[in-house]
């Protein structure tokens, strides 16, 4: 491999762990907002949503990456399931910010991406539409921890084979 290309590759990898890292925060994190004070929550919301946005930076910059030097393209690339999963995180990671952004919109309190950006302030409160939307962000969050467990089992499998 040339030595551009192990760079390439060492770019990809560095967004790899970063987006990684602010994924499994949110994953982690999201779950006992709601069980907080209204000032706490206030404050866990605000970094909470400033991360999403960042992990939806991060995948458009990486997916960019990617394209642009052909990276992660090895001949009948589609039949690797590891390959295969990695791009099944892409669509799913742009969603999950999307739908983030929908729960805050019609929330109940106030959501300040990291702290000044008011996205509730938006749109109306709406009991309705904000459980729709958290329902889906919900079930998203489930299939990413699935898929990030099944993702973490096959790259440990890969190092003891
Ligand atoms: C990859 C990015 C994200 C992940 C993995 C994620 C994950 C989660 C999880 C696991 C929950 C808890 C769900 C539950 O309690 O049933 C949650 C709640 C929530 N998320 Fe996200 N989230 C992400 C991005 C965002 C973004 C970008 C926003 C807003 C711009 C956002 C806004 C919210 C709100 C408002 C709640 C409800 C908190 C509450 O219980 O009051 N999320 N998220």
């Amino acid at each position: 491999m040339s030595s551009t290309k192990a760079s390439q590759y060492t770019v990809a990898k560095v967004l790899h762990w970063i987006a990684g890292a602010f994924i499994g925060f949110n994953l982690m994190s999201g779950w006992r907002i709601a069980t907080f004070e209204l000032n706490v929550k206030e404050i866990l919301i605000s970094i909470h949503s400033g991360v999403g946005i960042m992990v939806f930076t991060l995948m458009i910059v990486r997916w960019w990456w990617r394209k642009k030097n052909n990276l992660y393209t090895p001949p009948n690339w589609w039949k690797r399931w590891p390959i295969v999963l990695q791009w099944i995180f892409y669509p799913l990671l742009l969603v999950q910010p999307v739908l983030g952004f929908c729960v805050a919109l019609y929330n109940d309190y106030d959501v300040k991406a990291f702290g000044f950006i008011d996205i509730s302030s938006l749109a109306d409160s709406n009991p309705v539409l904000r459980a729709l939307f958290f329902d889906m962000h919900t079930w998203l969050a489930v299939a990413l921890i699935f898929l990030v467990l099944t993702h973490g089992a096959d790259r440990l499998k890969t190092l003891f084979t």
